[in-house]
């Protein structure tokens, strides 16, 4: 997409160009190679937000995977976390015994991310481990802490590279400020 694109008027501007998130993808995946040498992890896509990262992850992971998706979501149409997190998604595969590692878009609050990292160790998962592109730490409101992730963010609301407001600017291939009067109009 070029840089003068019609859908980056609704932001304030980059804050993470797109060959940044291409090179810091490549590190995490060769970290994650190295970590797991001679094991064969389930890597579990949060949707629909971490699709990009992970398309892009796996690709930069020279171990065979396991492919699983979740949705879990915790958010209405806004930008905060109403903490009422629901699975509308659940996994395909039994994870029990499994090297699990969760690939999340943003960890803001860290309520989805609790939830889920519980349900998944009930059902008997080996290991659980969570990799998220970008880290909110400002905002959250529980201990949960990301095993890897690529970049820390201010507290402003990002979009961009998978990540959404109201479903739009996923499409973004850059981290991008969106403007408050998008979502405070
Ligand atoms: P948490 O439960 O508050 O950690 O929320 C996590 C989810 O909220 C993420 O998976 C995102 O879908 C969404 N989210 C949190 N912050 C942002 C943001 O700045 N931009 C877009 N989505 C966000
Ligand atoms: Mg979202």
């Amino acid at each position: 997409m070029k840089k003068d694109a019609q859908l980056y008027k609704d932001t304030k501007g980059i804050l993470i160009r797109h060959e940044e998130i291409v090179n810091a993808v490549r590190k995490l995946g060769e970290m994650i190679t190295e970590d797991y040498a001679g094991k064969e992890p389930v890597l579990v896509c949060v949707l629909k937000g971490a699709c990009i990262f992970y398309a892009d992850l796996i690709r930069e992971i020279d171990l065979h995977v396991t492919m699983d998706f979740v949705i879990a979501s915790s958010y209405g149409s806004g930008t905060q976390s109403t903490g009422n997190v629901k699975i509308r998604k659940d996994l395909d595969f039994d994870i029990a015994g499994r090297d699990v590692i969760v690939v999340e878009d943003i960890v803001d609050s860290g309520v989805t991310l609790s939830f889920l990292k519980r349900i998944l160790a009930d059902r008997g998962a080996a290991s659980i481990k969570i990799a998220t592109l970008l880290d909110k730490p400002a905002r959250r409101k529980t201990d949960l802490k990301a095993d890897y992730f690529c970049f820390t963010v201010p507290n402003e609301f990002v979009v961009g590279y998978g990540l959404d407001y109201n479903e739009r600017y996923r499409n973004l291939p850059d981290i991008c400020i969106l403007k408050p009067e998008i979502y405070n109009q």
